[in-house]
């Protein structure tokens, strides 16, 4: 049997997408999602989550910008109820200076905690703010120590990011490579005097074989909704 059909999936949540990828992310990779504000990045790690919570699963969500009450208020705002499954959410809040001036102890702490919880997922958002305190020669660390984290404990992982100035990759252009999958959500735009619609494209997938076609998606107070096989104008 090849790799292709032994990796067993993991369901993200977010509706419409799991068929774009072959039936969800195989365990234990990374995803990075990568998008400007506003293109959902922190409700496609919600849904994530409360997926994971709703099978029974323990999550682990780090914030790197939005505090614990903004992210539970996001998330009541889609239907999502994080207070039903305090006993198996963990919602971390670290203030990104405090962690690259103590990057060791909190790679440490962050794989004790998934350990000892027994997490199968977590979202780390927005990384970017993190790499951004970073030197370009440096900024790869933060990010191999995540890596082995999460290689090391073996959940499954969305971290996401701020795009660069084209959308056409994260910001700083390194998580593509410490990542087994990206994701991209844009905004499209056919003239300046129409609104925009979103699109999101699956970058990579290792070991996956998926489609590259931009694919519109919607927000709505249910969240997510890909709108496979849709015309994008
Ligand atoms: N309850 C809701 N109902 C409908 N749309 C919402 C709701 N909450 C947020 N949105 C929309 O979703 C967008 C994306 O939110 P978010 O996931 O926070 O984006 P990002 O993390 O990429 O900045 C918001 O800008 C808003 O337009
Ligand atoms: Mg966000």
């Amino acid at each position: 049997m090849s790799d292709f059909t032994m990796v067993s999936r993991v369901s993200t949540g977010v509706e419409g997408f799991d068929s774009i990828i072959g039936g969800g992310i195989p365990e234990g990779h990374i995803v990075t999602i990568f998008g400007t504000y506003g293109t959902g990045k922190t409700t496609f790690g919600l849904h994530f989550i409360y997926e994971g919570l709703k099978n029974g699963e323990n999550a682990i969500y780090i914030s790197l910008d939005e505090d614990e009450e903004s992210i539970r208020d996001t998330a009541s705002g889609f239907g999502m109820d994080l207070e039903a499954f305090k006993d198996s959410l963990e919602i971390i809040r670290l203030d990104p200076v405090s962690v690259k001036e103590s990057l060791e102890k909190v790679r440490n702490e962050m794989l004790q905690a998934i350990l000892e919880m027994g997490a199968k997922r977590l979202v780390v958002d927005t990384i970017s703010v993190l790499e951004g305190l970073f030197d370009e020669k440096e900024r790869w660390l933060p990010l191999s120590y995540l890596r082995n984290i999460i290689k090391k404990s073996g959940v499954t992982a969305i971290l996401t990011s701020e795009a660069d100035k084209t959308q056409s990759s994260s910001k700083y252009g390194i998580l593509e490579y410490i990542s087994d999958g990206a994701v991209a959500l844009r905004f499209l735009r056919k003239s300046e005097i129409e609104e925009p619609i979103l699109a999101l494209e699956v970058i990579k997938m290792r070991r996956v074989k998926h489609s590259r076609k931009p694919t519109p998606y919607i927000i709505t107070e249910k969240g997510i909704k890909v709108l496979e096989g849709a015309e994008l104008f």
